[in-house]
């Protein structure tokens, strides 16, 4: 952490051929809580991420969903802006490549790049012939590895693709080889994990071919002046949105801030990208004269159950439907606990639903409630008196901690876990803070503050140990919290604290004030049931419910956010992402009968276009059971199951009331059962 200036961290954006992928999430979420942590250590940090939007995938996709790119493009672009959101993902900005900045940024570094020249005083870019195996479905090139054989078929037409050439515009990378060679070998460029590094020497000395960096048949692109019928090639278009999201079009003052005056100019990637981002891109700025790129970090792989995760075979997670079901912080906590950073990695639901229930539900979450508990039951709620110090013997928290040692003095916890944050080791971070959470679980066990409290005499010796407890639940939630946000400002707001989103000065030993009451407590995260393990993120939306949280909001399977850091309401008004997990669709009636015992019930039977299900309504005051046979209602379809008067409901009708009479909500034209109601 030696480094001077700010930290500027960016995502891959993402195309918009496709709905966001949970190896998107993985790349996002790593990159928020690097930024998080910086932020933690007192340090500043800028992070960007976007979507790609150009090319001719998109041109195809559009064309087939028969919509203008634009409108494509803004749907998909949407739905990643809106996952992140979900995510808690705080991003800086969000850059998108068919947005006027990032265009006029785009044809600037261009310009730049036709005038340059190369350090043997050759064109950087120059005319050249581009051949290659053309599809005409696709309307594109294919390279030849990609051909399925024999009849040289297009992968995704399967039909034959034809030998073309094309004038383009060439990139000469070749010049640069000596210069990446020895920027990457010294680590001014650094490339992590090392064995990535390796990679791209090897590619360097496997010999750089020049690239072209126009394309001839693309439309959906950026022209280019020389050329107005060609445009930039999609890479070239998509590497320069790292700049143009800071203004580099007009050097605004964010870009000379955050990228000519970054301390740390850092692109977090996948390893499937490589080659684009530690040798194109750098080559590129450089011939311009723009500064290059410090670090990338290329992350390893998710599969699942051992497979690679594909749509067509439907070996998918989808990580909307993971919030959906258990709440930002645990998606977060177990995407980055579960793999090495770095490493290739295998999802498995049932890892899922243990991690769950061990590290969140049983280890931490017992650890604050039963803390917070005893402060309830001997401490009239309020926190109790702050014991001197050095006090406890090695054994005590305060000590081991280390808040004596600077941040970044890796001997006490703090510095440990700020620096495995620093160097992504994420799972090594929360290893880390876990081994306190067992500590502490197990120091309360061997203290049994129980038997003190039934002693008036030990009240003194109560009190140090309860203190010293929560002191430990505040540091650890605070170090926790770049990677469970919500979880730790809710700990913290149960610990009677204003400031919810902790800051180094958090980072000390005694913080808690003597005499301050506790907020209410609640439990932070509810055990899953082992059935949950079923498809996990692939399941069909219509499915069993999770058990919720008392404090529950209806609709959502998880713990309601703190009001702070990352306010999911303003006021009393709710984010869209909030809505976007009430799942509303159309049920039609297919039986319906009164509950024996009760007035007001009725038990329905719903067809929802794949799935019936029972409901029970409190409508049968207002409608007979055998008029409503056949219609068509709204149901919440993702409440927890519920049982009235002894019977199960899966959902819940939507009606008004009109002075306690219910009016069903129904619609104006036919709709089929299952439509969603947004
Ligand atoms: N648009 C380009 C990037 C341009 S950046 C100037 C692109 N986009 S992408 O949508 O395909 O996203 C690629 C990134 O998503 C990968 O580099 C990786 O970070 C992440 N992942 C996609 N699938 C993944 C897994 N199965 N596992 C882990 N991460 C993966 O490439």
């Amino acid at each position: 952490m030696t480094e001077r200036g700010p930290l500027y961290l960016t995502t891959p954006i993402y195309y918009v051929n496709d709905v966001p992928h949970v190896g998107h999430a993985y790349t996002t979420i790593a990159a928020d809580v690097l930024t998080r942590a910086r932020r933690l250590a007192g340090r500043e940090a800028f992070l960007l991420t976007g979507t790609d939007e150009h090319g001719q995938n998109i041109e195809r996709i559009a064309r087939e969903k028969g919509i203008p790119e634009q409108q494509h493009c803004d749907e998909i672009s949407g739905r990643f802006r809106q996952l992140w959101k979900s995510l808690d993902i705080e991003f800086d900005d969000f850059i998108r490549t068919t947005e006027d900045r990032h265009k006029r940024g785009a044809l600037r570094l261009w310009g730049a790049l036709v005038k340059a020249k190369t350090p043997d005083g050759q064109a950087a870019v120059f005319r050249g012939k581009y051949a290659g195996w053309y599809c005409p479905r696709c309307e594109g090139f294919k390279d030849e590895d990609e051909l399925k054989q024999p009849g040289n078929l297009c992968p995704d037409h399967e039909r034959a693709c034809e030998w073309t050439e094309e004038e383009n515009f060439f990139f000469r990378l070749s010049a640069y080889a000596a210069w990446l060679r020895e920027e990457i070998e010294s680590d001014r460029i650094r490339i992590d994990p090392i064995g990535r590094k390796n990679e791209v020497l090897a590619v360097i000395r496997g010999g750089l071919q020049d690239f072209s960096v126009s394309r001839a048949r693309v439309k959906w692109g950026i022209p280019i002046p020389e050329q107005p019928d060609h445009v930039i090639y999609v890479w070239f278009d998509a590497l320069s949105n790292y700049i143009t999201a800071l203004g580099f079009a007009d050097e605004d003052a964010r870009y000379r801030k955050y990228w000519a005056g970054a301390g740390e100019r850092f692109h977090l990637i996948g390893k499937d990208i490589i080659r684009f981002h530690c040798l194109y891109w750098p080559a590129l700025l450089h011939a311009a004269g723009v500064p290059v790129p410090t670090r990338f970090f290329a992350q390893g792989w998710i599969t699942k159950n051992g497979k690679k995760l594909s749509k067509t075979t439907g070996n998918v997670i989808d990580p909307v439907k993971l919030v959906l079901d258990y709440g930002p912080d645990a998606v977060r906590y177990f995407l980055l606990r579960e793999g090495v950073y770095g490493q290739d990695w295998d999802f498995t639901d049932a890892s899922f639903v243990t991690r769950f229930n061990a590290d969140l539900a049983n280890d931490l979450g017992n650890l604050v409630s039963r803390a917070l508990t005893m402060v309830v039951r001997y401490c009239d709620g309020k926190i109790p008196a702050r014991p001197a110090l050095p006090e406890d013997g090695a054994a005590g928290f305060e000590v081991r901690f280390q808040t004596d040692a600077a941040p970044d003095d890796a001997s006490g916890m703090r510095g440990r876990v700020l620096q495995r944050y620093e160097s992504l080791d994420f799972s090594g971070a929360l290893a880390e803070v876990w081994s306190w959470v067992s500590h502490l679980n197990q120091r309360i066990v061997t203290m049994a503050p129980w038997e003190m409290a039934r002693d008036g005499a030990r009240k003194a010796e109560l009190d140090a140990f309860l203190y010293r407890l929560l002191e430990g639940v505040r540091l650890i939630a605070s170090l926790v919290s770049p990677v469970l946000p919500r979880a730790a400002s809710r700990t913290l707001t149960m610990l009677g604290l204003g400031v919810t989103l902790p800051s180094l000065a958090d980072l000390e030993w005694g913080k808690l004030v003597p005499g301050t009451p506790l907020g209410t407590i609640e439990p932070l995260f509810p055990r899953l049931e082992k059935s949950d393990a079923g498809a996990m993120g692939s399941r069909p939306s219509k499915k069993k419910e999770k058990p919720l949280s008392e404090s529950a909001p209806p609709g959502s399977s998880f713990p309601a956010a703190a009001p702070a850091p990352i306010p999911a309401a303003v006021g009393d008004k709710i984010d869209i992402s909030d809505f976007a997990k009430i799942e509303l669709r159309v049920a039609q009636v297919l039986e319906a009968e009164k509950i024996a015992g009760s007035k007001k019930l009725l038990r329905l039977q719903v067809d929802l276009g794949d799935e019936k299900r029972q409901v029970v309504a409190g409508i049968a005051e207002a409608y007979a059971p055998e008029a409503l046979v056949g219609r068509k209602v709204v149901l919440v379809a993702n409440l927890k199951p519920a049982k009235l008067m002894g019977v199960e409901s899966n959902g819940m009708v939507l009606a008004a009331s009109i002075d306690g009479r219910a009016v069903l909500c129904t619609f104006d034209a036919e709709v089929a059962p299952g439509t969603k109601v947004k």
